[in-house]
């Protein structure tokens, strides 16, 4: 019996300059991209293809037959964003070409700027796939949700009641500032996976794949902008794809762990933390305060390596409450103005432009006298003599 056909589907994306400020992508840097899509999907190289945008984000989501990390591929990727960088730059819109962070592309996009989602597979008879995209966040800002709707029984009632999900999920934890990855069972291994996981700054979740039979089931981009570029040149606004249905969570258990906006580091100047939000395609653009942070989830079948659809899952008043709670919290957050915890922790604040402003200051800083302390510092009835 011959082998069948496996159909990847790759999401790469990247800020390649946006209209008034980082808010949105203009359309005429989308049918720029799109034109280098329909070329490659003419010649063979991929099958079918999306084109959208969230906030600054342009998001190409691409079918084709090559496999995960394909140069052909990636090259297509890469092309489209450097000819929708350059009408970025013709119509001056803002940090334009801001995510290309070289001239030549070498075999594949990432750690050149953008960031690639990818998977592989055998399709099912029927095969749903979720494509998440962010912008003002980071890669861990999945953590959270992909923990709930692969590890989580109070979110993922499959868990507990279909047998196909009932061995659990396998999770694949990169470290980003290690360059080291784990592979950890669930639900056995939970407890020490939240242990990690609970630092999304440093520990992504990076793959998560079904324990009976290794089926992948999610990924996400985990690139790291500010580290591969040295500095800080915006968040790494991430994408996730995530396979529903028929021995994977229902599609609404995998958005059912977005009905809370959960608080995600990124918002302005990647340097705040503010609840994440779902929104429908149609409110995919940042505003207040360059956010909150926002998710939009498409859905799609995928059949024949052809993308139909998508269905906007998050365009819908089930989601009006997180949405109005996310508000809450974000004028909550924003009270607090330039203090900790609205601002980032300064392990986090290191790549941003902060130290820039604290160098300055570095020679104003006069040697504090220290006393000397003799004998116990501190002593209470809680001190054992
Ligand atoms: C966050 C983001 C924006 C910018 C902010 C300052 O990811 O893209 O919040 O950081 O608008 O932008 P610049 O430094 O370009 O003026
Ligand atoms: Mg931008
Ligand atoms: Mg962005």
């Amino acid at each position: 019996m011959s082998e069948k056909a496996k159909t990847t589907i790759s999401v790469i994306k990247a800020d390649i300059g946006s209209l008034a400020g980082h808010h949105v992508v203009h359309p005429d840097t989308m049918a720029a991209a799109a034109k280098v899509l329909a070329e490659a999907k003419s010649k063979g190289i991929i099958v079918d293809y999306y084109i959208t945008h969230v906030g600054d984000d342009l998001e190409l989501i691409m079918t084709h037959r090559k496999g995960v990390d394909a140069p052909e591929v990636h090259e297509v990727a890469w092309n489209a964003f450097k000819e929708a960088a350059k009408v970025a730059k013709e119509l001056g819109l803002y940090a334009a070409g801001q995510d290309l962070l070289t001239d030549a592309f070498s075999g594949n996009v990432r750690g050149l700027g953008p960031s690639a989602a990818e998977m592989e597979f055998v399709e099912r008879p029927a095969e749903p796939v979720i494509v998440f995209m962010a912008d003002k966040t980071e890669p861990g800002a999945f953590n959270l949700p992909l923990f709930r709707v692969f590890g989580d029984p109070f979110n993922t009632a499959g868990l507990v009641i279909d047998p196909k999900l009932h061995d659990g999920f396998k999770f694949e934890v990169y470290d980003v500032i290690g360059g080291k990855y784990v592979i950890m069972n669930l639900p056995e291994e939970m407890y020490d996976l939240l242990a990690l996981i609970g630092t999304p700054g440093r520990f992504v979740v990076r793959r998560v794949y079904r324990k009976s039979d290794n089926e992948i089931a999610a990924v996400v981009s985990v690139e790291r902008l500010n580290l591969i570029a040295g500095q800080y040149v915006g968040k790494d606004d991430p994408v996730a794809i995530v396979r529903a249905q028929s021995g994977f969570p229902a599609v609404g258990e995998v958005i059912e762990a977005f009905a809370f906006p959960h608080l995600v580091a990124g918002w302005m100047r990647g340097s705040h933390f503010g609840p994440l939000m779902p929104v429908s395609q149609r409110n995919a653009r940042c505003t207040r305060f360059d956010g909150p942070p926002r998710v939009v989830a498409l859905g799609f079948q995928i059949k024949n390596a052809r993308l139909i659809g998508p269905a906007d899952l998050f365009d819908d008043p089930a989601y009006d409450e997180t949405r109005r709670l996310a508000q809450t919290i974000a004028e909550y957050m924003r009270r607090h103005g330039p203090f900790m915890p609205h601002r980032l922790g300064p392990e986090e604040m290191e790549y941003t432009t902060l130290p820039a402003v604290l160098q300055k200051l570095q020679n104003r800083f006069v040697e504090a006298k220290l006393y000397e302390v003799k004998g116990p510092k501190v002593k209470t009835e809680l001190l054992h003599e």
